[in-house]
């Protein structure tokens, strides 16, 4: 009985000292949709270096753009015992399996960038990207002379990814009520898959191939597809010629700007988004509360978010904002 007693004691002992130790150095899992492009692998170096900085450790895995894998990359950081999960989902409809794994395991999950929809997730952290679209959009009607129409196409994201239809969204409330009353007419519109600049290249082609080069702008989602966009004008020899937007800052997309193929991007300080996700995580991992400033609706609750500054920029800019910030060095841009 007394033996009983003690091995219980000493149980309960070796329990309290895990979970001493996981608070004082905790495991955080990272899972990304895709380290293709560079500004995930800003993300990931960014927030692994924080979450060191405060003691904590972090596993990192990259779906490649498939769901299958990546449920199957949230299931083992589970398995491996991570005290958190912070997750930027290529779908976010296509994680509820790995989120009820996590939910069952007592895991909190962070969703980064990218909502995970339908799930118990604690927080989210991003930019407003809503916001995003209309500053793609406002920038590009602040360029076109006010009596003049506007003949624009419409390259949007990957169709999975939550984002890509907040930006839609943010770009229709600038056009909606200009295409109603005829001033902006939308030419060709689709939806690159996975965000693909091979997808964006081949939209943009079809795009000219029909309609050959009668529209002033194409409003593109996101830097990569913009180079796919711009692949394509370059060979009509319209580069230069049409506005082009995107986001992300990418080097290749700031140098395009420096040039004059691209006009404009949307700079997101992923610095400050991957140190606070990364402090809002080991802090949930100690088991400190964490809130939001404000919620979004994933269809399963009110989602706590907190959202990040971000800036339209342009030539006239890039300097002061993505050089100044430190994102780019201004010799890589000449
Ligand atoms: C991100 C963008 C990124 C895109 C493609 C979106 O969810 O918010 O910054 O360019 O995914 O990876």
């Amino acid at each position: 009985m007394r033996l009983l007693r003690l091995l219980t004691l000493l149980a309960l002992a070796a329990a309290a000292l895990t979970a001493f130790a996981s608070r004082a150095q905790p495991v955080i899992g990272l899972s990304l949709d895709t380290l293709k492009e560079e500004r995930w692998q800003r993300d990931r170096d960014l927030f692994t270096a924080e979450a060191e900085r405060l003691g904590a450790s972090v596993i990192v895995q990259s779906a490649n753009s498939d769901d299958t894998r990546q449920v199957r990359d949230i299931e083992s950081l589970i398995t491996r015992g991570v005290d958190v999960l912070v997750v930027v989902p290529h779908n976010g409809a296509a994680m509820t399996r790995a989120m009820r794994s996590a939910k069952e395991a007592g895991i909190p999950v962070i969703s980064y960038d990218r909502l995970i929809l339908n799930a118990d997730v604690e927080l989210y952290l991003t930019f407003d990207n809503v916001k995003v679209g209309e500053l793609q959009a406002q920038w590009v009607l602040d360029r076109w002379p006010a009596d003049q129409p506007l003949r624009i196409v419409r390259l949007y994201g990957a169709p999975t990814d939550n984002n890509a239809k907040l930006f839609k969204q943010g770009q229709d409330n600038v056009l909606q009520p200009l295409i109603k009353s005829g001033r902006v007419t939308v030419v060709a519109e689709d939806w690159a898959l996975d965000w693909k600049p091979e997808n964006a290249k081949k939209i943009m082609n079809a795009a000219i191939t029909k309609h050959g080069h009668a529209f002033d702008a194409v409003i593109v989602s996101n830097d990569g597809t913009a180079g796919g966009a711009i692949q394509s004008l370059l060979e009509e020899g319209l580069a230069g010629k049409i506005l082009v937007t995107g986001q992300d800052a990418d080097l290749a997309a700031c140098q395009r700007i420096m040039r004059g193929t691209q006009s404009m991007t949307v700079f997101k300080p992923v610095a400050k988004l991957a140190s606070l996700t990364a402090r809002t995580a080991v802090a949930l991992a100690r088991g400190e509360k964490v809130a939001g400033t404000t919620t979004l609706d994933n269809g399963y609750k009110q989602v706590p978010c907190l959202f990040e500054e971000i800036v339209s920029v342009d030539k006239s800019n890039l300097m002061d904002t993505v050089v100044a910030a430190g994102f780019h060095p201004a010799e890589k841009l000449q």
